[in-house]
């Protein structure tokens, strides 16, 4: 079906941090490119994004920068709109959940299902914090994943499996804010009945086969589990005011009111917004990130099916992840390229950064961004291939004719052949674009490059200028129109050398897609400009300064990360010499049975032999520590451990990753019984 105009939303990031090359990667590059291919074709397109400003993120955030959540997000607003538009992300609004506009339009749009009865109302068991007074959201609770047993899983999902959990799975939940364990408590929210919805939701997807494996999979097995009932509204004071009688104190839930934000976006874009969102002839398009496909796939459009009015999205296709240097990107954790910094560092070459995230982009499965990598695609294909042929051409056109472009004088069956091929060149892009594979498109216009090099190459006009003017005035006409060509399909990837080389060239920069099927874009006796180098090479002292950037970024990672504890209060000297510590020998050593950290130890101590539980099994084997000397406190009162009396202490060093050492004389000759003082 042809669509008369187009929505193309890119997933609202969450202001609560600058903008890394993770996010152009998976979203906004892609997105950009497609609107702007879409431009070009001469389509009407609406581009919508804006800054995602609720949701915990951000009080998390707030909490730990010791500022509100509203200084947070204007921070972060501002921040993320700078970068994106200094990459060339050329959206038609970038627009903020906490405007007025989204939060009238998120707070209608509950009201109208509320109206229609779609809510089910419930009162479940939240998680409570009694010392903090407040519900806890579920991204501030941590606990032990019940599926891989990974300590640090958030509420809702755990990074290390990458399991969608409910905070009541956790084993050991334990209250981010205050350190506590949370206790159920009564509270009423409002749930969107997907398991009701279910029929509606399957044929929806069941009708997308034609979606991205990946996105069109998530579905799949969403669905095959059984879409249950998810609260639409959340006990916080953040957000946007559920709009209700006896909702006080609670705010819509922050994927109720995210992908709103599109349409309130869109209404603060244009009056005609209801085009764009409700006409069956829009081409609704949401970019995203894949752990984003289940809000976007399946919650957002059962929320706009209930609603009634409004188009459902054409397609969601979302990228897998982004991976530095071999290590998922963190914010953290500071293992990212920041856009800022990048642009400090690299002024003006947005477009290597845009090339190379596209180049690599992670469509089909997790990618790695590399500096050498970085180096490799600026040096040997932007330097190499495009820059070349553009500057090989336009210095030989000064050279030879001013910088006019010359007449054609007959084509030779090869040349017949190039033109044909040239004219193929559009579509074939366009084909790769309009399925959203982005990388296959770039390595078309790179092909495009290509063959200009190799016509010149083949042609060597450069020898020919001796013995064929005239001949080389065709080879230059026709390596100028590959030049045109290339600036406009370049456009959508490389906007910024698009410009430039239109510039040199003096395009007319009118000049559409479909433009670029024609051979005759700079006609004969058209002056261009002045050549300038389009890429310059990347020196590997560049790279290895970005490298050593990160590796700095790892080590002050793991200073920070290991967390010594600050200092005991002050103890008197006759209280430390009330503890008997001796020297002493494992003479036995055996696991505790049903245990997985205790050692049952026979310890001779000079003055006797005496059993000690030691949880120690994490750090040494039984067999390992038969003739260990230790230092062992010998008058701590005797306790029962599984059963087993302990008859004292022996003393251990840990280390930040929780790894046990004997604390034992450096010297062969310490007696058991000997004093440690
Ligand atoms: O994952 C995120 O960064 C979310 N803030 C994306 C929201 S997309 C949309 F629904 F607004
Ligand atoms: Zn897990």
């Amino acid at each position: 079906m042809k669509f008369k105009r187009h929505t193309v939303t890119a997933a609202l990031p969450y202001a609560n941090g600058p903008v890394h090359i993770g996010h152009l990667a998976g979203c906004y590059l892609p997105a950009d490119i497609y609107v702007r291919y879409l431009r070009s074709k001469g389509e009407d397109v609406k581009f919508i994004c804006g800054s995602d400003e609720h949701g915990v993120p951000i009080t998390i955030k707030a909490k730990k920068e010791g500022i509100t959540p509203q200084q947070v997000v204007d921070k972060y607003h501002k921040m993320m709109g700078d970068a994106f538009k200094e990459f060339g992300v050329s959206f038609d609004i970038y627009s903020r959940t906490s405007s007025k506009t989204h939060h009238e339009t998120a707070s209608a749009f509950f009201k109208t299902l509320y109206d229609k009865k779609v809510f089910v109302e419930e009162v479940t068991e939240q998680y409570f914090d009694e010392k903090a007074n407040q519900f806890l959201a579920d991204r501030y609770i941590v606990g032990t994943c019940p599926k891989c047993s990974n300590e640090n899983a958030y509420g809702d999902q755990c990074e290390k499996c990458g399991s969608t959990l409910n905070a009541t799975d956790l084993i050991n939940p334990k209250s981010t804010l205050s350190g506590e364990k949370p206790v159920l408590k009564n509270t009423k929210n409002w749930f969107l009945p997907l398991d009701k919805m279910q029929p509606q939701i399957e044929s929806f997807i069941d009708s997308h086969k034609d979606w991205k494996t990946n996105v069109y999979g998530q579905c799949k097995s969403w669905l095959n589990a059984g879409l249950q009932p998810r609260a639409m509204t959340r006990d916080l004071d953040w957000g946007v005011k559920v709009p209700v009688e006896g909702a006080e104190g609670k705010v819509l839930y922050v994927w109720f009111d995210a992908p709103i934000g599109y349409i309130s976006a869109t209404k603060d874009l244009t009056k005609d917004w209801e085009l764009y969102w409700k006409d069956k002839e829009t081409k609704l398009v949401h970019f995203i990130g894949k752990d984003n496909i289940v809000f976007h796939c399946i919650i957002f459009p059962a929320m706009l099916m209930a609603e009634g009015s409004f188009i459902l999205p054409e397609n969601v296709p979302a990228n897998e992840f982004l991976n530095l240097e071999g290590d998922k990107i963190s914010t953290s954790r500071n293992w990212a390229v920041w856009l800022h910094e990048y642009l400090l560092e690299f002024k003006d070459k947005q477009d290597v950064l845009r090339y190379t995230l596209c180049a690599n982009a992670p469509e089909t499965k997790d990618n790695d961004f590399t500096w050498k990598d970085f180096q490799a695609k600026n040096n040997n294909e932007l330097v190499a291939i495009l820059g070349n042929f553009i500057n090989r051409t336009l210095v030989l056109t000064h050279k030879y004719y001013d910088g006019k472009v010359p007449v054609a004088a007959e084509y030779t069956k090869s040349d017949i052949l190039l033109l044909e091929e040239i004219s193929k060149f559009p579509a074939k892009i366009a084909a790769s674009i309009e399925h959203y594979r982005f990388r296959e498109a770039l390595g078309e216009l790179m092909n495009l490059a290509r063959l200009g090099n190799k016509y010149l190459a083949d042609n060597e006009p450069w020898i020919l200028i001796k013995t064929d003017e005239k001949r080389v005035q065709t080879i230059m006409n026709l390596s100028l129109q590959i030049s045109a060509n290339l600036s406009v399909l370049m456009e959508p990837f490389l906007p910024f050398t698009s410009a430039k080389l239109g510039n040199m060239l003096n395009l007319n920069a009118g000049f559409k897609w479909n433009d670029a099927t024609r051979t005759d874009l700079l006609l004969a006796g058209h002056q261009i400009s002045t050549a300038a180098l389009l890429f310059e090479k990347v020196e590997d002292e560049t790279i290895v300064a970005q490298v050593q950037k990160l590796a700095n970024s790892k080590m002050m990672n793991e200073v920070e990360n290991t967390a010594i504890e600050p200092a005991k209060p002050e103890t008197s000297f006759d209280d430390f010499s009330k503890m008997d510590i001796r020297i002493g020998t494992i003479i036995v050593a055996e696991k505790v049975p049903k245990t997985d950290k205790l050692l049952k130890l026979l310890i001779d101590t000079g003055i006797d032999k005496r059993t000690v539980v030691s949880g120690i099994a994490g750090s040494y084997k039984p067999e390992d520590i038969i003739g260990q000397q230790v230092s062992i406190l010998v008058n701590l009162a005797p306790r029962k451990i599984k059963g087993i009396e302990s008859q004292g202490m022996i003393l251990m060093a840990e280390n930040s990753k929780g790894e046990l050492s004997f604390v034992a004389p450096t010297r062969a000759d310490m007696e058991n019984g000997g004093a440690v003082k």
